[in-house]
């Protein structure tokens, strides 16, 4: 069995095809290890990586081999030295795609490449390997993803914050795409019959489980075509549970989703229809709430006066939440767009709705990139982000409470202050479940938003922690205040 993933740059190959190779009990062949493995030998023994013969004479001599550290990741070893880290540095990230489109080079690896995977199931990832190197492969995938999501996961991977850095990362990043696609020798194209899988707004479970769908079909077409004796061997094979395949081939990526429009664009240039929903859905909310809820943002100016693009935290006790605050910030001028779970969308009404309400569906318990990303570029054009990190609707103070920390990324990204926000009242008023609403005073304060500056931390992920955790005991701290403040408010 030769699975075959193709894929540009940062499409997210090497995680999938690891998590593939440990499920499924395959061997991982990472080609482009190997072509980065002959531009550092080139890098050490000072050969000029523009001198094609030379370059060529590098890769016949060289031993490449793969081996397994104590963590279960892969290293990579040169004529017997563990090169892992050194192969995956910016001088290498430069030299390679010129080193990789010479012929010789690739002759020279596509050999090496298959006596490596000789009698053995295999997952090779690369460019050219559904076309050149195992055309035969049961199962071929074309891994995509947009150039700015696979840029920010490289930042991510190399614990990169900055902006200019990451656009930089982009920038070779499509550098790259160009050398290796334009290239006359084995450039990077789909194979054919590939599957297309655009990974921008999919999590790793999500395209294991897609391409292990093929992987399974593959398997039980095989077994079937095989003589019977044969077959028991195959279908015996342990770790795979059988598992339907739930993809359907596609020859082309994905189609936009018709909403995307509304996630992108700054709320006031909607079109006129548009934005006269939005007021005539604020005018008719912000009445009947102030009817039924009378409602009030204390030190509200903590909030208005700022600069727009602020990351907006509240604790999360009703449905109301969500109405009040954005319907407050409206009425000062402003625009806020909240986070919320996609599984409401299965509502089709709802993700229509939300859409047109600014509001930006996220995948739950993953690094929902597009969202993330969507969040961040709202942020920068001056609308503000409203984010639940407790991710429900809290009923009772003895409820277990996980902090999602998402918002203290998205702020980080768009360098803004994290502005906290309490609620109390509200579950009263909508104690959710069965029960009625009720007329009820709620109460909601603003506090001191939390700048990155202050918090005194470097490095992005103690500084994201830092801010997690401290933009929380605020929020905290200001609902506590408003119970004693307003007795008998919960
Ligand atoms: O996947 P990667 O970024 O580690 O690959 C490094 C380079 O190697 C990439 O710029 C293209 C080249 N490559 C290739 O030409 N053919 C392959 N099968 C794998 C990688």
């Amino acid at each position: 069995m030769k699975v075959a993933i193709d894929g540009p740059a940062g499409s997210g190959k090497s995680t999938i095809a690891h998590e593939l190779a440990t499920q499924c009990g395959l061997m991982l062949l990472d080609t482009g290890a190997m072509y980065r493995s002959v531009t550092l030998a080139c890098h050490e023994q000072g050969v000029d990586t523009s001198d094609a013969v030379a370059v060529g004479e590098v890769a016949r001599r060289v031993q490449i081999a793969f081996g397994t550290a104590a963590d279960g990741t892969q290293t990579v070893s040169l004529d017997g030295r563990d090169v892992t880290s050194q192969i995956r540095t910016p001088q290498v990230d430069k030299d390679v795609s010129a080193v990789s489109a010479i012929p010789e080079v690739r002759d020279a690896m596509v050999e090496q490449q298959r006596a490596l995977a000789q009698d053995h199931d295999v997952v090779a990832e690369g460019r050219d390997i559904g076309t050149v190197v195992f055309p035969d492969a049961e199962v071929k995938v074309f891994l995509t993803a947009d150039p700015a999501a696979r840029a920010h996961r490289r930042a991510l991977q190399r614990d990169i914050v900055d902006a200019d850095e990451e656009q930089r990362i982009l920038a070779d990043l499509e550098r790259r795409d160009r050398l290796d696609s334009t290239r006359e020798v084995a450039p990077l194209r789909p194979a054919e019959g590939a599957v297309h899988i655009d990974s921008s707004s999919m999590t790793i479970e999500e395209e294991v489980a897609q391409i292990r769908g093929l992987i399974d079909e593959a398997r039980g077409k095989k077994a079937s075509s095989e003589p019977a004796a044969k077959q028991v061997e195959t279908t015996e094979a342990p770790e795979v549970e059988a598992r339907p395949a739930k993809v359907k081939k596609e020859k082309e990526p994905k189609e936009e989703d018709p909403n995307d429009f509304f996630y992108d664009t700054d709320m006031r240039e909607y079109p006129l229809r548009h934005r006269a929903l939005y007021l005539a859905t604020m005018l008719v909310c912000g009445c009947i709430s102030k009817l039924f809820w009378p409602w009030k943002l204390e030190d509200g100016e903590e909030l208005w006066n700022a600069d727009g693009g602020r990351m907006v935290i509240m604790n999360h006790v009703s449905m109301l939440d969500p109405v009040i605050i954005v319907i407050s910030d409206w009425a000062h001028g402003r625009r806020m767009r909240p986070i919320y779970k996609s599984e409401f969308d299965k509502v089709k009404i709802a993700n229509w709705f939300f859409a047109r309400v600014g509001a930006i569906p996220v995948k739950r318990g993953t690094a929902d990139l597009k969202a993330v990303r969507r969040a961040q570029r709202a942020m920068q054009r001056g609308e503000d982000i409203l984010v639940f990190p407790e991710g429900t609707r809290i009923y009772s103070d003895d409820q277990e409470v996980t902090i999602h920390g998402g918002f203290a990324l998205m702020a980080q990204l768009a360098k803004a202050d994290v502005q906290p926000v309490a609620i109390v009242g509200a579950r009263d008023g909508a104690p959710g479940g069965n029960k009625p609403l009720r007329p009820h005073r709620v109460f909601m304060r603003a506090g001191k938003a939390v700048s990155f500056d202050e918090l005194g931390v470097k490095g992005r992920k103690k500084q994201a922690a830092a801010m997690e955790k401290t933009a929380m005991e605020r929020v905290y701290a200001l609902r506590d205040a408003l119970r004693r403040d307003h007795p008998g408010k919960m």
